[in-house]
């Protein structure tokens, strides 16, 4: 059965980026790209994908920056009151509003595989409030920032069901067990 999972680091504070949307302090931390929950083995088990408007732009933001295409062969959906330019070759569907529908058409997208809630956190929070996350993966990184984007701002309970260390960072699973 399809699982929906935000897969995300975050800072020990609880931010995805800072107030700038920057995740300068991300990418400079030390990580095992074949170790405990990474990327590569969990990309690899999604078949669709789903962000919001800032992280879209971050994304693409990125992408010009390092030349990099689109990394991703599967459907993403981008939620925004806003008209977002397409990435070509690209298959990108904007959304906007109640996040159910949305999420039948990402598990028909997926088929035998998961989808991934990119972020940011009040998107994932979203999903979570309509019963349709089952899970968050997070790479928590030694990094304080005190303000910022935050992870998941609505009040929910988790149950721990995986804990690791990779590399500079502590990788924590957990089951979305219901709001508070
Ligand atoms: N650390 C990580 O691994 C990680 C992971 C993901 C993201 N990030 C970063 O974290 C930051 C997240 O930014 P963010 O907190 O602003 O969250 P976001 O979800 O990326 O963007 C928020 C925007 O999404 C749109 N949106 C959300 N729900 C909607 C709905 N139901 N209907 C229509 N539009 C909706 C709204 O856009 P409109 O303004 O168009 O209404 C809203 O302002 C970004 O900088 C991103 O790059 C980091």
């Amino acid at each position: 059965m399809t699982r929906t999972t935000f897969y995300t680091a975050t800072t020990l504070d609880g931010f995805l980026a800072d107030e700038h949307d920057s995740l300068d302090w991300l990418f400079v931390q030390d990580i095992d790209e074949a170790g405990p929950m990474n990327y590569g083995e969990f990309i690899a088990g999604i078949g669709a994908m789903v962000m919001g408007r800032t992280t879209y732009e971050w994304v693409l933001a990125h992408n010009e920056r390092t030349g990099d295409p689109w990394a991703y062969d599967i459907p993403c959906w981008v939620f925004t009151h806003h008209e977002l330019p397409p990435v070509e070759g690209a298959d990108i569907r904007f959304a906007s509003g109640d996040v159910v529908a949305v999420h039948a058409a990402l598990v028909e997208a997926a088929g035998d595989r998961d989808v991934w809630v990119v972020g940011g956190g009040d998107l994932a929070a979203q999903f979570a409030e309509a019963g349709l996350l089952d899970e968050i993966m997070a790479q928590i990184a030694p990094v304080t920032l005190g303000a910022g984007r935050p992870v998941f701002p609505r009040p929910f309970d988790l149950r721990l069901t995986e804990l690791a260390r990779n590399g500079a960072f502590a990788c924590a699973r957990y089951d979305v067990v219901g709001p508070r």
